[in-house]
């Protein structure tokens, strides 16, 4: 009987993780013959982690917080979007020992604000809220979209401001600071900071959301609305989402990286929401 190919998720802390789940159901969907596990690694063992992984004959792992700047410096090759994102979430093992890194976070947020949740990109006007490591993997996939603008703000500015110089080449994209925002709406509000492990909400204005704007939280809960998304529609949002689906789509764009199969990512998202799967 063939072995069967071994995939995992490291970080710290990583034991809520989902996606173990959400491989397990992919597996199951597309009959590929897979396990997928999430193993915790010690802040200063990452490397060591890796390469012991790689001597157990793993084919590749995802890589969470807080690790995806390691992930990575240890890559001997990238993909363009990885090395634009600064960060790998994605890693392939190849029998020679050499590891290909990739980002699938920002093509898992896009899809899943285009794919599922039907949000226009093209010709909007796109507020990012945040400057750390989040921002930077998803704003080369969102500007591919060719919004009509994209502001970024952070708490603190300069991080906006140098965050922003480094994608200028890419499209229309200015830095505020979170005060400067004041008397200005916005389509789209993706909130990439990490307030939300504070159950807190970055200190904007209420005045970004119009009745037409979409807001969107890249972190999750799949108990309860996260302070983002309450705070989104007591604000009078159009409609405010939490950052399950980007996981999902990001899970899936992995999947299809190692295993060259595309899952359908619906399906899971509904019955992780469901509490199903
Ligand atoms: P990540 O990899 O999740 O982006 P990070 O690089 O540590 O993590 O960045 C965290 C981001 O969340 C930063 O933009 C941070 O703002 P500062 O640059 O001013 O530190 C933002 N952040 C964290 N807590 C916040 C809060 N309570 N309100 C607003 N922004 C917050």
């Amino acid at each position: 009987m063939a072995a069967i190919d071994r995939y995992a998720v490291v970080g710290n802390p990583v034991g809520h993780s989902l996606s173990p789940r959400i491989h397990a159901s992919f597996a199951v969907q597309t009959g590929e013959a897979l396990s997928y596990e999430a193993i915790e690694l010690p802040p200063d063992g990452f490397v060591d982690g890796i390469r012991d992984l790689q001597r157990q004959g793993f084919g590749g792992v995802n890589v969470t917080v807080p690790f995806k700047r390691e992930a990575w410096e240890l890559c001997d090759s990238l993909s363009q979007r990885a090395e634009q994102a600064g960060a790998v979430n994605t890693l392939s093992f190849d029998v020679n020992g050499r590891i290909a890194g990739d980002n699938t976070d920002g093509i898992g947020l896009v899809r899943d604000l285009k794919d599922n949740l039907g949000v226009e990109l093209e010709s909007s006007n796109i507020l990012v809220l945040g400057a750390g490591g989040a921002v930077r993997g998803v704003l080369g996939p969102l500007l591919e979209r060719s919004p009509a603008s994209l502001a970024i703000a952070n708490r603190t500015p300069q991080k906006a401001a140098a965050l922003a110089r480094d994608f200028a080449g890419l499209g229309n994209v200015s830095a505020l600071a979170f005060d400067a925002l004041a008397g200005q709406d916005f389509d789209l509000v993706i909130n990439a900071t990490a307030a939300g492990l504070g159950n807190e909400v970055p200190a904007i204005p209420g005045s970004v959301i119009s009745a037409a704007s979409v807001c969107y939280d890249m972190m999750y809960n799949i108990e309860k609305p996260t302070a983002f998304v309450a705070w989104a529609l007591s604000h009078g949002a159009a409609g405010a989402f939490d950052g399950l689906g980007m996981l999902v789509e990001q899970a899936a764009a992995a999947f299809a990286i190692w295993r060259g199969v595309n899952p359908d990512s619906e399906n899971v998202i509904q019955s992780l929401r469901a509490g199903a799967s």
